[in-house]
């Protein structure tokens, strides 16, 4: 059927009928230029309404529409874009069709993907608490000898690697034979044997780092997730099972009980986890039964939490009063487009009443708990709303929880959480989330962490940065892995007065005035800045740059962490060629994200390049 006879049939006489019915290309021309003239968040809302009514010509129409304008923005290879945009198509179109323009959804949309919304006012949440909080603070530290605990994350071994593949090739990652030129002996930029910055990392810098580990001898482990490499335009769900096997069989031959958290990779197509009021085909029951599978026995645990089923669970500790809880956090995550639902939801498979629940008997029992996920919840790729309702959860449960540790960001960072946000003060910091670095280097060095852990109150003591630097020649000979920092000797010798006392916990009171320390003192704050990175390609961050970055160490509560939505805020760094000529401060390597989300940002980004307006845009963002 011709489309004009479709749409005719459907009833459309809006502006587009007449003139832009009768193929996909025209619809891409029309798709293209509403990219182009949408400068705010009217003209994002405008694109959506017209993304909406491709959307209605079907799932298959939408992404050839979508692949057309991909193609003509000319952000990703063309396999690349088809690629992305079939693997999400069906989530995709799943929200269009049933978004409503110009809701707190279709803002929330603009906002978090395209960048041209301010982030809409959090909705008031009504979570409700078995028992008011009661008079009860954080117990101090036992001073028994600490308990080793090692803290991985992001890992991304891409089971293709090819030493001697191209790794200054078109794709998002490189380090595999993509064409004949890529290939080994063809190529004059060729990967060495255990990883490079432009690539994820071989199997066999995995199998390295497990055999640091465990020569570490840690009590036990926690593994933020993230297993399957970033080909998020090629991964299938067979690959991503080889995937799982491969590092989770790694894991398991290496170390001792280890706690481990879904990362948004951690299923294909990437990042989608619809919650249990969306169809049940879209469900990825798989991949949570995979992972499952393997999170049993590396945790030593019966059997994940009956009444969720959803890559979550709960599990104390055998010989310890500690509870771990792990939760999933791609619920809460931007680029999960099942999450755009009309209106979006108050608490996705009722996981906030679950985790309430589970905090509840440890607080009834005694018993300490660590909340371990892969989004850090402060973090400006996780959904306000669910930061806020989380932090609720939190701030109840402060003297209950003893840490929160998270990764997704590849960079090495904190967030801190506060009982009023009006007063981020020593005294009001409540509760520390620790982010840990990735082990895939495209952000830094691989890394991982060391905590020195109170065995009693399983308060964080001090950590100790572990990394193989990349940067070193002989790192392509054999891999070192040697301690980088010591968070306490690194922050607590910087305060006043110094916070030295190995037995002492590093508290949430203790990173706040680490955050004043660097208020005060930028050479501080620059040794931070660097660290995040692993002192690799560390970029200038000076003046508001510093301002914001502090913010965010201080916004646990996502409202209050002084993002701002901007075009082009997610590349990545190696996306940063000269036709991509954005601000310095865009440069921050800390969103290694890919997908229909990246790639929607890009193609506004560039169209905004394209009609020149990128510096009003910018000039508005900033004012
Ligand atoms: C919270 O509010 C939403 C929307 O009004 C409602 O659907 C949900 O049932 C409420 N939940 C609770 C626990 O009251
Ligand atoms: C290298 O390139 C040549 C010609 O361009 C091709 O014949 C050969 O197969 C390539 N090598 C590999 C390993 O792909
Ligand atoms: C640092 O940045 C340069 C330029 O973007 C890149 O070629 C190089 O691989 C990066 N180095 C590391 C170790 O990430
Ligand atoms: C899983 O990994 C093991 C080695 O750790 C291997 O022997 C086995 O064939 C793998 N299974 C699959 C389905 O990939
Ligand atoms: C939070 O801090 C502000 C500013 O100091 C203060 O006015 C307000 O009363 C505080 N709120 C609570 C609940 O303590
Ligand atoms: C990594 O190695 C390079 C080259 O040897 C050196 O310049 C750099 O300081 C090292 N980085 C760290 C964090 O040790
Ligand atoms: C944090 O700073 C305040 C005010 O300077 C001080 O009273 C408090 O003891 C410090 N706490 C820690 C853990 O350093
Ligand atoms: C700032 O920190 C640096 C590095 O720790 C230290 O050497 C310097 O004395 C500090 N400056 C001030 C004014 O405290």
């Amino acid at each position: 059927m011709r489309l004009s006879i479709v749409l005719a049939t459907l009833g459309f006489l809006g502006p587009f009928a007449s003139a832009h019915t009768e193929s996909a290309d025209s619809w891409i021309a029309t798709i293209w230029d509403h990219f182009k003239q949408a400068v705010d968040c009217a003209g994002c809302q405008a694109l959506l309404g017209s993304l909406r009514l491709v959307a209605k010509f079907g799932e298959i129409f939408m992404e050839d529409v979508l692949i057309g304008v991909c193609d003509i923005a000319g952000v990703e290879d063309p396999d690349v874009c088809s690629g992305i945009i079939q693997n999400e198509g069906a989530a995709v179109h799943y929200s269009l069709l049933n978004l409503h323009i110009g809701s707190h959804t279709a803002t929330t949309l603009c906002a978090s993907l395209i960048g041209l919304c301010q982030y809409p006012p959090v909705r008031p949440g009504n979570l409700s608490f078995p028992v008011p909080k009661p008079a009860k603070s954080r117990p101090e530290p036992s001073r028994q000898p600490p308990i080793k605990v090692v803290h991985f994350s992001d890992t991304h071994v891409d089971l293709s690697y090819e030493t001697g593949s191209n790794y200054d090739c078109s794709k998002p990652i490189c380090c595999r034979a993509y064409t004949e030129e890529d290939a080994p002996g063809n190529t004059s930029t060729p990967c060495g044997p255990w990883g490079n910055p432009m690539c994820d990392p071989p199997y066999r810098l995995q199998e390295s780092m497990m055999a640091a580990i465990a020569d570490l001898n840690p009590d036990f482990s926690i593994y933020t997730g993230d297993v399957p490499a970033h080909n998020v335009w090629s991964v299938t769900k067979a690959e991503a099972l080889r995937d799982f096997n491969a590092t989770y069989g790694s894991i398991e031959k290496s170390l001792g009980m280890v706690f481990a958290a879904l990362g948004n990779h951690d299923t294909a197509p990437l990042n989608l986890f619809p919650s249990n009021k969306i169809p049940s085909e879209y469900n990825p029951q798989w991949a949570y039964d995979a992972l499952a599978a393997n999170w049993l026995g590396l945790a030593g645990i019966a059997s994940i939490h009956s009444a969720t089923q959803h890559g979550s669970y709960s599990a104390v500790h055998s010989e310890a009063k500690l509870r771990v809880i792990s939760y999933n956090s791609i619920f809460y995550y931007k680029d999960n487009f099942f999450v755009y639902e009309e209106p979006m939801e108050y608490d996705p498979n009722e996981q906030f009443a679950w985790l309430i629940s589970k905090l509840q008997l440890a607080e009834n029992t005694n018993q300490r708990v660590w909340l371990i996920a892969h989004i850090p919840s402060g973090n400006a790729d996780h959904f306000r709303d669910y930061s806020h309702y989380f932090d609720e959860i939190v701030q109840r449960y402060d003297a209950t929880i003893a840490a929160l540790f998270f990764g997704h960001t590849h960079t090495d960072t904190f967030q801190i959480a506060y009982s009023n946000y009006s007063n981020r003060n020593w005294d009001t910091a409540s509760t520390m989330g620790y982010v840990a670095p990735s082990m895939t280097p495209t952000s830094g060095s691989p890394s991982f962490r060391v905590y020195e852990i109170d065995p009693v109150t399983f308060g964080v003591m001090d950590f100790t940065q572990y990394i193989a630097n990349i940067s070193n020649p002989s790192y392509q000979i054999n891999p070192k892995w040697e301690p980088y920092y010591s968070a306490k000797k690194a922050y607590g010798s910087k305060l006043l007065p110094p916070v030295q006392d190995p037995s002492a916990e590093m508290t949430p009171a203790f990173w706040h005035n680490v955050t004043v320390v660097m208020e005060q003192n930028s050479s501080v704050f620059q040794a931070f800045w660097a660290r995040r990175t692993r002192g690799i390609n560390v970029t200038s961050c000076t003046g508001n740059c510093i301002t914001k970055e502090i913010c965010a160490l201080r916004g646990a509560d996502a409202q209050y962490n002084c993002a701002v939505p901007r075009v082009g805020f997610s590349f990545r760094k190696r996306d940063m060629t000269s036709e991509y000529s954005l601000r310095e401060e865009e440069l921050r390597p800390e969103c290694n994200h890919a997908g229909m989300g990246q790639l929607l940002a890009k193609i506004a980004h560039r169209a905004a390049l394209e009609n020149g307006k990128e510096v009003e845009h910018i000039k508005q963002n900033v004012g």
